[in-house]
């Protein structure tokens, strides 16, 4: 650490947060295998481009506080959940999982305001709008493997479901 210029509580939830994103990407990679396992490979694909977006979610804020003279602090990541039982188990971890994310996102965001930290609130703005979007694609994707209530009608969603998450599936088609 150099000569850091970020309140102490600011570091420590956006620490905490960087973490929560580094750990994220670990879940939807092990989703992305459970798909792969089974033959979803739409899924595992969408899955797997999560994983690298929680990477790069995660390099953001260490981006951030380098510049702000701290050395981020990694921590150990935890196994994730891999013992799916079928595809809506893995489409409602991932709901779950998106909604804690906001929370803790959330939470950063207030110590932030509390402590005045402008450049953090900044920051943070992206991720409270990343948010918006990624409890909508879950939305999305929980209620669309609820529909489909049988193995053709599963395998049929798989082929579509990244063009629909993508926000490009109104058509049905
Ligand atoms: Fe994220
Ligand atoms: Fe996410």
């Amino acid at each position: 650490m150099r000569n850091p210029k970020i309140p102490a509580k600011v570091l420590s939830e956006l620490t905490r947060q960087l973490n929560h994103e580094l750990t994220a990407a670990h879940a939807y990679h092990a989703m992305a295998i459970w798909c792969a396992d089974r033959n979803f490979s739409g899924f595992a694909s969408y899955f797997t481009r999560q994983s690298k977006e929680e990477q790069e979610h995660a390099e953001r804020i260490i981006n951030h506080l380098i510049d702000r003279g701290v050395q981020p602090e990694l921590a150990a990541i935890p196994a994730p959940k891999q013992d799916f039982k079928a595809l809506l188990d893995v489409a409602k971890h991932a709901q779950a999982m998106e909604r804690a994310n906001t929370e803790g996102i959330h939470t950063a965001y207030e110590a932030a305001l509390a402590a005045k930290d402008y450049p953090a609130q900044v920051l943070l703005h992206w991720f409270i709008n990343e948010q918006v979007e990624e409890e909508a694609w879950c939305q999305e994707m929980v209620e669309r493997v609820q529909e489909a209530t049988c193995a053709g009608a599963l395998t049929d969603l798989d082929r579509h479901i990244e063009r629909y998450l993508d926000g490009e599936g109104e058509d049905e088609g």
